[in-house]
Formats: C-alpha cells, sequence, structure tokens
C-alpha cells in the first residue's frame, strides 16, 4: 500500500518534469516546439483576422458605394417625378390659353360671319316677301339652319371658353351643376355660403375643373341617383366638396393605368398650396373636398 503510494508519487513527479520541461536539454528543446507551434498558430490566426478585416472592409466599401449609388437614383427620381409635375402643369396652362384662344376666334370669325349671313338670308326673306312663297319656304329653312348652326358655335364656344372667367363662380356653377343634373339624370344640389366669390382665374378655373372631372366620376363610375355640391369659403381657403351616393370605391382602384383625372386634380390642387382628401366607402358613395388657400391680403 505504501510502496504503491511512492511509486505513484514517483509517477507524479516524472510527469511534473515531462510537463513542465525544467532539467535537460530534452526538456528545453521541446519547450521551444511548443513556443514556435505557439508562434504559429498565433501568426496563423493574425493572417486569417488580417483577410478576414480586409474582406469586410471590401464588403463594407462595396456596400457604401451601393448605397450612395442608390441615393442618387432616389435623387434622380425625385427630380424627374418633379419635372414631370411641372410639365404637366406647364402643358394644362398651355392647354387653357389654346381652348381659349380658339374660342376667341370661333367667336370673333365664325360667329361674326354667321350674324351677319344671318342678316342676308333675313333681307332676302323680306325681299322675297309674298310673291314668292317657295322661295320664301327655302330661306325659312336657311334661317332655321343658321340660328341652329350660331347656338352650336356658343356651345363650342362655351365649352372652350370656361365660362367662369366671365360669369363669376357661382354663375358658372349653377350652369354646370344644372347641365349636368340635365344629362345624366342625377339629382344634384348646390349649396353656396355666399353669392359671389371673389376669386382670380387660376383658382376659380381649377375650382371648375375639379368639379367638371368629379361629376364626370361620378356619372362614369358612382352609379349614384344623387350629388351634394358644397362650395364654401372662410378667409383663408375656399372649399368644394362633392359628394355622391353611389358605389364608393377602393383606394387600389382609384391608381389605374391611364386614369388621370384624380391625378390631375391632385396636380391643380398641389399648384396652389392646396389639400385634396377623399372619403370613400364601399357601397357609401365618394366625398371629395378640395381646399384652396387664398392669397394673403
Ligand atoms: N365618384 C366615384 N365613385 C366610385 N369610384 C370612383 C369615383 N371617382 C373615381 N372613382 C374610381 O377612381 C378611378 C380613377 O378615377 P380617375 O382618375 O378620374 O380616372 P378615370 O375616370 O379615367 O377612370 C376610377 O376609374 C374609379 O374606379
Ligand atoms: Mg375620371
Amino acid at each position: 500500500m505504501v510502496h504503491s503510494v511512492i511509486s505513484s508519487q514517483k509517477t507524479a513527479a516524472q510527469c511534473y518534469e515531462a510537463d513542465n520541461v525544467v532539467c535537460d536539454g530534452t526538456a528545453h528543446s521541446g519547450k521551444k516546439e511548443i513556443t514556435a507551434q505557439r508562434d504559429g498558430s498565433e501568426a496563423e490566426t493574425g493572417k486569417q483576422v488580417r483577410e478576414r478585416t480586409a474582406r469586410l472592409r471590401q464588403i463594407n466599401a462595396r456596400l457604401t458605394a451601393e448605397i450612395a449609388e442608390r441615393r442618387r437614383a432616389e435623387q434622380a427620381l425625385q427630380q424627374s417625378q418633379q419635372l414631370l409635375r411641372e410639365l404637366g402643369r406647364h402643358t394644362g396652362e398651355i392647354i387653357e390659353e389654346e381652348r381659349k384662344r380658339i374660342a376667341r376666334e370661333l367667336h370673333d370669325q365664325l360667329g361674326q360671319n354667321l350674324m351677319a349671313l344671318r342678316i342676308d338670308v333675313l333681307m332676302m326673306q323680306r325681299a322675297a316677301g309674298d310673291d314668292h312663297p317657295g322661295v320664301a319656304e327655302t330661306v325659312r329653312s336657311a334661317l332655321n339652319n343658321i340660328d341652329s348652326m350660331i347656338k352650336n358655335v356658343r356651345s363650342i364656344i362655351n365649352n372652350l371658353r370656361p365660362a367662369v372667367l366671365d360669369l363669376g363662380l357661382s354663375a358658372t356653377f349653377e350652369w354646370e351643376v344644372k347641365e349636368f343634373e340635365r344629362r345624366s339624370g342625377i339629382a344634384c344640389t348646390l349649396t353656396t355660403d355666399r353669392s359671389e366669390f371673389q376669386v382670380d382665374d387660376a383658382r376659380a378655373l381649377a375650382l371648375l375643373r375639379i368639379l367638371q372631372e368629379s361629376l364626370t366620376n361620378v356619372a362614369r363610375h358612382a352609379n349614384a341617383d344623387r350629388v351634394d355640391i358644397r362650395l364654401h369659403g372662410d378667409r383663408r381657403y375656399l372649399y368644394l366638396q362633392v359628394a355622391d351616393n353611389g358605389v364608393g370605391d377602393f383606394p387600389s382602384c382609384r391608381r389605374k393605368a391611364n386614369a388621370f383625372g384624380l391625378i390631375g386634380i391632385q396636380e391643380r390642387v398641389s399648384a396652389l398650396g392646396g389639400n385634396l382628401s377623399i372619403a370613400t366607402e364601399k357601397g357609401k358613395g365618394l366625398t371629395l373636398t378640395a381646399s384652396l388657400p387664398l392669397p394673403v391680403e
């Protein structure tokens, strides 16, 4: 038992020597080897870390370049959207100007000529008197044709040159709403909180076009039998609300390809610094509200 203890102590001492390599040359060279091994693996680890760091740097540089590229693309997109908006506004202004010009020419040339022709034919009718019943009949029919042509030209002129520029906002709205009611058979109410609105041409024209597009949408999409239109204002804003009792729509329906009515309204309102809101629920109609700020006095 004792022996075995001694023997086991001896072994422990040997083990200590072997492990810690203290006394002879062999042990010393073992230590060097281990140190070299340790240095080798440290160098290896260092290399790996350096390689990995370099790779991470590369990835980082690539990501930074990608982010910068995306930012540039985003800015370019925003710029081109802004340009498109300005182009749309500019095109709209040109169209309005062109319509006014055509209306003026129709009025000054065709309109005046038709009036002159009517007077001439009237004189012929008088000259023919009762002596030439055949001629009188033909002249009467020519007069009727001329009258209906005059009426048509007037209506074309009215459609081209917005009446709002001549008649004012309230009268134009009344006329538009009545016309819409007659054409569509949809019952309309128009409420205004004053007899006349003092607004500049740009705002008057924008409100008229918004009303026209909203009513066209009601006739085309809403399947409504009633529309309530409200035009009111305070010292800072003018408000136009068009509310129908039709099918309503979902937001996704409004962004259709080739559907530019609501976008056009939005652009007109934004161009004048205003706001557009659309409230709708399936089966409960659609209410469009546009508010336009008035110029500061
Ligand atoms: N009053 C409305 N009631 C129901 N849906 C409507 C109404 N107004 C607009 N919409 C929906 O919004 C869409 C986009 O309208 P709009 O931009 O004017 O284009 P468009 O009339 O040419 O289709 C319509 O196609 C329709 O689905
Ligand atoms: Mg439309």
